[in-house]
């Protein structure tokens, strides 16, 4: 975990793995991103949706910001108040939006002010299977990915949804940036292993932070 009030004078490394694709290995503070979210999810509790098809997504998943992304009978979508607990989604934390905006300002994309933040809980055996990220407004707005607890294998592919992705392990306090050229990619998460972290026992955490409306 990099402490980056104590250490804020030192710029962190950031990786350009491809065009519109950057890695911040570490970066974030995960005890403070850890406690947040148990605190969002009493408010807004992770679930289980359904695709418009009928299937059960097997991550879980909930939202804080201002527009939260949802998904059941009735399609894919932005809803500005959580169906489950009737109320408008948690805020997203201060702290969460300026370490979202720093490092998409490093990375060329100034102004990165999220309106929305999708919160997925992975348990061992779960995976996400290839997507686009195309319900959003903006997409000259980047998706930036902060991974927390156990390791998964993030898999982006191309403007198809097979072929061979380039596999980047995230691991606890990466935070992962995908825009540009590279916003509508596919993308999957591969099946999570059973092991064991300090931070979050057998799960891993990924909050995808984006500007929805
Ligand atoms: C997503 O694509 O929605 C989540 C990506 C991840 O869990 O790393
Ligand atoms: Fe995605």
């Amino acid at each position: 975990m990099m402490q980056n009030d104590l250490f804020s004078s030192i710029t962190p490394v950031m990786e350009k793995l491809a065009e519109g694709v950057f890695l911040f290995r570490d970066y974030v503070d995960t005890e403070y991103f850890y406690t947040q979210i148990q605190d969002i999810f009493k408010q807004a509790p992770l679930r289980h949706m359904i695709t418009p098809g009928g299937k059960r997504i097997n991550v879980s998943g909930t939202s804080i910001g201002k527009a939260g992304w949802y998904s059941d009978r009735k399609g894919y979508r932005y809803e500005m108040i959580d169906p489950v607990s009737q109320k408008a989604w948690p805020a997203i934390p201060q702290r969460f939006m300026e370490i979202a905006n720093k490092a998409a300002a490093r990375a060329g994309f100034e102004k990165f002010l999220p309106d929305s933040c999708f919160i997925n809980c992975y348990e061992p055996g779960t995976r996400l299977t290839s997507h686009q990220d195309q319900d959003e407004k903006d997409f000259s707005q980047p998706i930036v990915s902060v991974s927390l607890g156990v390791t998964a294998i993030f898999q982006l592919y191309g403007d198809q949804r097979g072929g061979t992705p380039m596999n980047i392990p995230l691991h606890n306090g990466d935070l992962l940036i995908f825009g540009g050229i590279a916003r509508r990619y596919f993308h999957s998460v591969k099946k999570l292993e059973k092991e064991n972290h300090p931070l979050t026992g057998d799960r891993r955490f990924n909050l995808t932070f984006r500007k929805a409306l």
